[in-house]
């Protein structure tokens, strides 16, 4: 039995040292490898004749044993020098570890996009305050006294006082700008908006508007529909059409809803669209004068026009998402779907 090579492997293993990963890994090819010289031991297995071959096993199995013992001991000392500042061994040419990248919420990036479309063509950002007062939300809007919307069922009021509520849309916004700004007004209002719904696939209790006015002498329905042609073949696509559609709003005289034509099916009719070929963003129409004039702004002189758009309704549309509830739930494996691609 080749006793002397055993021991003499034995002695090496056990006075090893290693202070690279160079010599760390000359240690694994030396000792560990299928070509190591332990590899060799075993190869020798063949030539032991039958009796010897039991005690020659269990031999060489300790050879393996220890040198794999000593592998990980020498794999701890090195890494322990490298902490201890031994940067001996420490490759700073290596690329990093890519970490892992958050990204941008489906509902912030549609808001950021739409947001950039009106600032090209001249419209400002403004703000208002998401608990209003019965003025901004309704009465200065041309609500009559006893409109449904001012009803317990839609809208969040605060405390039992009638005139404190969580504003119920964007157009509050629209009263705020034009009570402190002179024409022409070109603003862009994006925010959250409140309503007493159950949650549900298609509603929410809260939900995002984007509000836009513009007001200033001459403004005319044209400009209103060619503004919003505009946004929809930015957001949606240079195919995209727009379609208006006669509707009703207390603060605009005309006013319509505005449809574009449905992104999955190109017009043809699907199940998103409900075989109409046209899906609704929102609503529009020209300022009503008493709007104006319950602003302060005089109607004989300026005209305006306003719409409404929700958010929500624009991101499902883009990313054909088909629950709004998925925007809240913050589930990772939603929300990794919007990742930027590296
Ligand atoms: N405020 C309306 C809503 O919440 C949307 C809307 C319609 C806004 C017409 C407007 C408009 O500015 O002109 O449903």
């Amino acid at each position: 039995m080749p006793t002397d090579k055993i021991k003499q492997i034995l002695a090496e293993i056990s006075s090893a040292t290693v202070t690279s990963p160079d010599e760390l890994e000359a240690y694994r090819m030396r000792f560990i490898s299928k070509k190591s010289v332990v590899g060799e031991l075993f190869a020798m297995m063949r030539d032991i004749p039958n009796e010897q071959k039991k005690d020659f096993g269990q031999h060489i199995n300790g050879v393996k044993q220890a040198a794999e013992d000593k592998f990980q001991e020498l794999i701890q000392a090195l890494n322990q020098g490298t902490k201890k500042g031994n940067t001996e061994g420490l490759d700073l040419t290596l690329p990093p570890s890519n970490l892992p990248v958050g990204g941008i919420h489906p509902l912030t990036a549609t808001r950021q996009r739409i947001i950039e479309i009106f600032e090209r063509i001249g419209f400002n950002l403004s703000e208002g305050p998401e608990i209003e007062d019965d003025w901004h939300n309704f009465t200065a809007l041309n609500f009559p006294e006893n409109h449904p919307a001012r009803e317990m069922q839609d809208t969040f009021f605060i405390e039992k006082n009638p005139d404190v509520a969580l504003r119920t849309h964007t157009s509050s916004v629209q009263v705020r700008v034009m009570e402190n700004e002179k024409p022409p007004i070109r603003t862009l209002s994006p925010g959250r908006v409140f309503r007493n719904e159950a949650i549900s696939a298609r509603a929410h209790c809260i939900f995002h508007q984007v509000e836009g006015l513009y007001v200033d002498e001459n403004v005319s329905f044209a400009d209103l529909k060619q503004t919003l042609y505009h946004f929809a073949k930015e957001m949606f696509g240079k195919e995209t059409k727009i379609r208006f559609r006669p509707s009703f709003f207390p603060f605009t005289e005309p006013s319509a809803e505005i449809d574009i034509s449905c992104l999955i099916c190109g017009g043809k009719g699907c199940n998103i669209c409900k075989g109409s070929g046209w899906v609704e963003i929102g609503g529009s129409g020209m300022v009503d004068p008493n709007v104006l004039e319950n602003c302060g702004i005089d109607s004989e002189k300026y005209t305006g026009f306003a719409f409404g758009m929700g958010i929500e309704r624009i991101a499902m549309l883009k990313y054909q998402i088909n629950d709004l509830r998925l925007f809240t739930e913050n589930d990772i494996r939603f929300l990794q779907q919007f990742r930027p691609l590296l």
